[in-house]
């Protein structure tokens, strides 16, 4: 009898979702991050600062991501290029914009082998550990209170069944290098999480089990360390492990936060698609597993780009691989490259149709973010223009969710016309200067 029932509720489950997939209703998310977030998780991407100015580029991270992860822009190579000198410029770009847009950040990475400045691969003992230490200090004090999560060392361990630690400069310095890493992170930055993050760790395995052994030793000695990362790089090498979600499982149960980091799967098609499924379902399951990152948006953007093991395809739209994520979260099936719903058309003997922005301004010494909300009035908007006044000497350098910018007019997206009637949409610009003050006035077209 209950076998029956059972079967029952899980065909009424089946039923219900084949419904949602064929006519999302208006609750179904539609959206990774928003998927994500009922889920009571982020959904993030990889990002590079130099492609923020291509508009499908930061269409689709706008739309569809809660979270950024800096691809390279805050390695040590990028943030001390000389010993001493800091230089923040393309990460700040990131981060900045990440904030203004609500999105969580993961600073990626303060310590690391790889991508060191030839200055640091040249140094050893104990010039080498003090400056490691200045740059974790700098770097993580630089980003005080904007960084959710910290990779503060990543991949310090070696691959194959060793269980040992990975040479490198870092290591030869001592064992404790690790650990003086995150208790001077923690020192630096007392709000953000800090992780370890590596890689071939995504299975139970001698490598995830020596860092398994480190976390846990960290916990019982009182190391901080709030987070494990795994940065999930999947091809026929290196599959998906069938004991992902357990590993992931066991290290939650020290006591921590775990997350996917790095998410990216070769393949295409229906093969690649139930692949990213699984991976999202093994998160889902781990109550602790409270993030994913994918690294990048479209395939063309992959450090892996010949394997396309993205979401995206290289002209931005969504793959298979975007629908059973979106799926698997629990998100409405339907792509948002698909025509939005009409909204009722505008009447004219309504001669009410029109709009209010409101501005958000997150203002430095020398630049400025600002996040706009366009609201509709009693009638749904089908595209929309603000403006706002640039003051003389400052300069609108780059533009999301929105076209134009340069003299002050901003028009809507291809995807953010339609807004429903006293529904709102959000974009937002960057710039040098002073930020724009006065109210911006917006205008139904
Ligand atoms: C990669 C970037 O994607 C590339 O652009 C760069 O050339 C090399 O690094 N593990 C990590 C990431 O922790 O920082 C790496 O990112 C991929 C492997």
């Amino acid at each position: 009898m209950r076998r029956t029932l059972v079967l029952l509720t899980a065909g009424a489950v089946t039923a219900a979702a084949a419904v949602v997939a064929l006519s999302p209703s208006a609750n179904a998310a539609t959206t990774l991050g928003a998927a994500a977030a009922e889920k009571g998780r982020y959904f993030g991407t990889a990002v590079a600062a130099y492609k923020l100015s291509d508009s499908v580029y930061s269409g689709i991270l706008n739309r569809e991501f809660t979270s950024v992860t800096p691809e390279n822009e805050m390695k040590w190579d990028a943030t001390e290029p000389t010993q001493g000198t800091f230089s923040f410029g393309s990460a700040d770009t990131i981060v900045n914009r990440a904030i203004a847009n609500g999105q969580k950040v993961r600073g990626h990475a303060l310590a690391w082998h790889s991508q060191q400045p030839s200055w640091a691969e040249n140094l050893s003992g104990t010039a080498l550990r003090n400056a490691m230490v200045n740059h974790v200090t700098q770097v993580a004090t630089h980003y005080r209170g904007k960084i959710d999560s910290w990779d503060v060392v990543n991949e310090a361990f070696a691959d194959g069944g060793s269980g040992a630690r990975r040479d490198s400069n870092l290591q030869r310095t001592g064992n404790d290098w690790i650990e003086v890493a995150f208790r001077t992170a923690r020192a630096a930055d007392p709000a953000a999480k800090l992780c370890y993050n590596d890689y071939n760790t995504d299975g139970q395995n001698a490598k995830s089990n020596a860092v398994y052994a480190m976390v846990r030793d960290f916990k019982a000695r009182g190391v901080p360390i709030d987070c494990v990362g795994f940065q999930s790089h999947f091809n026929a090498q290196s599959p998906l492990p069938a004991d992902y979600q357990a590993n992931l499982q066991r290290f939650a149960d020290l006591g921590l936060d775990v997350q996917i980091t790095e998410l990216d799967i070769e393949g295409s098609g229906a093969t690649q698609a139930a692949t990213y499924a699984a991976a999202v379902r093994a998160c889902l399951a781990v109550t602790r597993c409270n993030g994913i990152t994918v690294w990048g948006i479209r395939d063309t953007d992959s450090w892996r780009a010949s394997g396309t093991p993205l979401l995206f395809d290289g002209s931005g739209n969504p793959k298979p691989a975007y629908a059973a994520v979106l799926t698997e979260l629990g998100g409405g099936t339907t792509t948002p490259s698909s025509p939005v719903p009409s909204s009722p058309s505008p009447s004219s003997s309504n001669p009410a149709a029109g709009c209010t922005a409101t501005t958000s301004v997150n203002a430095w010494t020398g630049g400025f973010v600002v996040t706009v909300k366009v609201t509709a009035g009693a009638t749904a908007l089908t595209g929309w223009t603000v403006g706002v006044t640039v003051p003389s000497g400052s300069a609108v350098t780059n533009t999301w969710n929105a076209t134009g910018g340069a003299s002050g007019t901003f028009t809507n997206a291809a995807w953010n016309g339609r807004v429903a009637a006293g529904g709102s949409t959000e974009f937002g610009f960057q710039g040098t200067g002073g930020a724009p003050a006065g109210a911006p006035v917006c205008t139904a077209r």
